[in-house]
């Protein structure tokens, strides 16, 4: 008899035979999916990442041995011939058009078990109920699950089409190192002791940022890379600690230059990878562009959902106007209030409103429950006013006590109308925002206002442009507000010195549904106007020096002009597969902990190896 593997080579793969190939003989490699026991015949379905293939094995055939054997998830090899399923003696087909070979079915002739295995902790299918931890300490075996195999086959397409769509663009894809020196001012890094210097540590590089700055001031002047970062930061939803990223970096370009090489890749991966003409709601082949201030004014943050409403109002200038209208806590806050701009100085503490039109009908428990949220989020409570028809307020702390002048207006500010319900937020500035933000995507989800994950492909992507350079401490000292190399606009160098906090700057993300999916700067390649920015946040020459020596000397030697944009290549590869979770796009994640289920990692390791390099651990005390 032939041999599997050497003499009979796999032909097709369990998802490839159609009415066509009937009558063909095939080899065919793959896991037993399930097995049935009939009086005449042993049928298993044959998996591989490709499809199922219904196989059958007759009782006078010695392959029958081997069916009888096989159990679920066993490596079998057959050779068999293709045949058409037919139908039942009272002509119903047997055809299964769920499965895309439910046409055929492979009578063996020959059959191998490769190998053996054991009974899997939970089966290999799509509808699983085991719970997560388990599936990733099996992740080898969740893998098999045909949900997951196609979002790696996504995610290997998109990683092709942006290389290809990058390469014909011009782009070389060149590494830069993991290993880095550590620089301050991004997000905490995993540090890697040197065995070679006793004392001293590398860190694990949380974006090839320097380096591609440096690749521009080395000539190279379309740089990508799809690149592994690390980041020791606390992980949400769409965060692991070690992400990849499609990084780029180009040289003697602007800002729109940049966008348009960007919304171009965008525009390719969706049509390539998805299937979807981004054309046909984007006719100009660009996206939106909305300035910060304003998305933080309806939205409450720099990422907004734009895919419905429950646009915050901000009433803080209205209700200074109106001194407070008699209500204490509106008072307080109007009589700080200096000027309605929305920067990072002014002002402290601000007024917000959000109306939940009449329609959702929120009872008096769902706004309890959502006062409870907001307390959550460390907010003091919920104000909230239920609009009658004649404009006053009832379910309200403040319906007895505002003016109706104050109360009219806020109406009309809002757009309120009877029956709907006004929620508000008071205080610190910064809190409002993201109590509001929070509370605003909590109200679409309950109230059904944003699609379902895999309901629509309601693709919504905005850029976010020109926020502050700085944002204020506590103290009253600037700090910078993202990467410190980052351009301020060129109308607003001059108040760098008299009121840095209206400093716009080129810096930009892109958001998606709700997500930010890509942020990146145009850079500031000018070491005047550098050190004007390093005089705002206090870091004098010689700590500039001890922090970025190598960036800045580079960047004085002759820097071209430059930006660059980075792509968080898993959150797009997991809203482009409609999953509500980062992991499910990732082959091998790390838990919301931080920790590998499978391999165990992090792990201890011993005393000798720890001295090899240097390292003696601090555990923190038991409680
Ligand atoms: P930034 O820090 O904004 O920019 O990162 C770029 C994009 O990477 C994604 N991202 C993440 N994805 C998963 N897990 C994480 N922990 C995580 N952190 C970030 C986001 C984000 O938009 N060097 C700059 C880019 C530049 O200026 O060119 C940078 O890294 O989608």
């Amino acid at each position: 008899m032939a041999k599997f593997i050497e003499e009979l080579k796999r032909t097709h793969n369990c998802g490839e035979l159609r009415l066509a190939d009937d009558g063909q003989e095939v080899t065919l490699f793959g896991w037993v999916q399930n097995r049935r026991h009939h009086p005449n015949a042993i049928f298993i379905d044959l998996r591989d990442r490709y499809g199922l293939t219904q196989l059958v094995f007759d009782p006078d055939h010695p392959a029958y041995e081997v069916a009888k054997r096989a159990r679920p998830e066993w490596v079998l090899a057959i050779h068999g011939k293709v045949r058409d399923r037919g139908q039942t003696d009272d002509g119903t087909s047997l055809h299964n058009p769920r499965l895309s070979t439910g046409e055929i079915e492979v009578v063996v002739g020959q059959a191998e078990v490769l190998n053996e295995a054991l009974t899997p902790p939970f089966p290999i299918e799509d509808s699983v109920e085991t719970n997560e931890d388990k599936r990733l300490e099996h992740r080898y075996l969740d893998l098999r699950r045909p949900q997951l195999q196609k979002n790696l086959v996504m995610r290997s397409k998109l990683n092709h089409h942006a290389r290809n769509y990058l390469a014909e663009n011009g782009f070389l894809e060149i590494e830069t190192p993991f290993l880095v020196r550590y620089t301050p001012g991004g997000a905490r890094p995993f540090l890697v002791p040197s065995r070679l210097y006793p004392g001293s540590f590398y860190a694990l590089a949380e974006s090839p940022q320097l380096y591609k700055q440096l690749l521009m001031v080395a000539g190279y002047d379309r740089y990508y890379q799809i690149v592994r970062c690390f980041r020791d930061e606390a992980l949400r939803i769409d965060r692991q600690p070690e992400f990849t990223q499609i990084d780029i970096e180009m040289s003697f370009i602007d800002q729109d230059t940049l966008f348009t090489v960007l919304e171009g890749m965008v525009f390719r991966l969706w049509k390539e990878v998805l299937g979807i003409d981004l054309e046909a709601k984007y006719p100009e082949g660009t996206f939106p562009r909305m300035d910060f201030d304003e998305s933080m004014r309806r939205y409450g943050n720099d990422k907004p959902d734009i895919r419905f409403g429950l646009e915050h109002t901000d009433l803080t200038a209205l209700i200074t106007e109106h001194g407070g209208g008699e209500v204490p806590l509106f008072a307080a806050i109007a009589e700080k209030f200096q000027s309605g701009a929305y920067r990072t100085d002014l002002p402290a503490e601000i007024i917000k409103a959000m109306v939940v039109p009449a329609e959702h009908s929120l009872s008096r428990k769902d706004t309890d429950q959502l006062e409870k949220l907001c307390k959550q989020m460390g907010s003091a409570g919920l104000g909230r006013a239920k609009v009658q028809a004649d404009g006053t307020w009832t379910q309200s702390p403040f319906g007895k006590v505002i003016t109706d002048d104050l109360r009219n207006a806020i109406n009309a500010a809002v757009g309120a109308k009877d029956g709907d319900l006004i929620l508000f937020q008071l205080g610190a500035t910064a809190k409002v925002h993201t109590v509001m933000a929070n509370l605003r995507v909590h109200l679409g989800k309950k109230l059904g206002l944003i699609p379902e994950v895999g309901a629509a492909d309601d693709w919504q992507f905005l850029w976010v442009v020109n926020p502050p350079l700085f944002e204020q401490e506590d103290d009253g000292s600037w700090a910078a507000a993202h990467h410190v190399f980052t351009r301020p606009q060129d109308q607003d160098v001059d108040k760098l010195e008299t009121d840095p906090g209206l400093v716009s700057c080129y810096r930009y993300d892109l958001v998606l549904n709700g997500f930010e999916i890509a942020g990146g700067s145009i850079r500031l390649h000018d070491p005047k106007v550098q050190k004007r920015v390093f005089d705002v946040i206090g870091i004098g020459e010689e700590e500039a020096r001890e922090k970025f020596g190598f960036l800045l000397d580079g960047l004085s030697y002759g820097a071209p002009p430059h930006g660059g944009i980075a792509f968080g290549m898993d959150r797009v590869a997991m809203l482009a597969a409609q999953t509500e979770s980062i992991r499910d796009v990732i082959a091998f994640p790390k838990t919301q902990r931080a920790n590998d289920l499978m391999t165990g990692a992090p792990s201890a390791v011993n005393p000798e190896m720890l001295s090899e390099v240097h390292v003696a651990p601090i555990l923190p005390k038991e409680e």
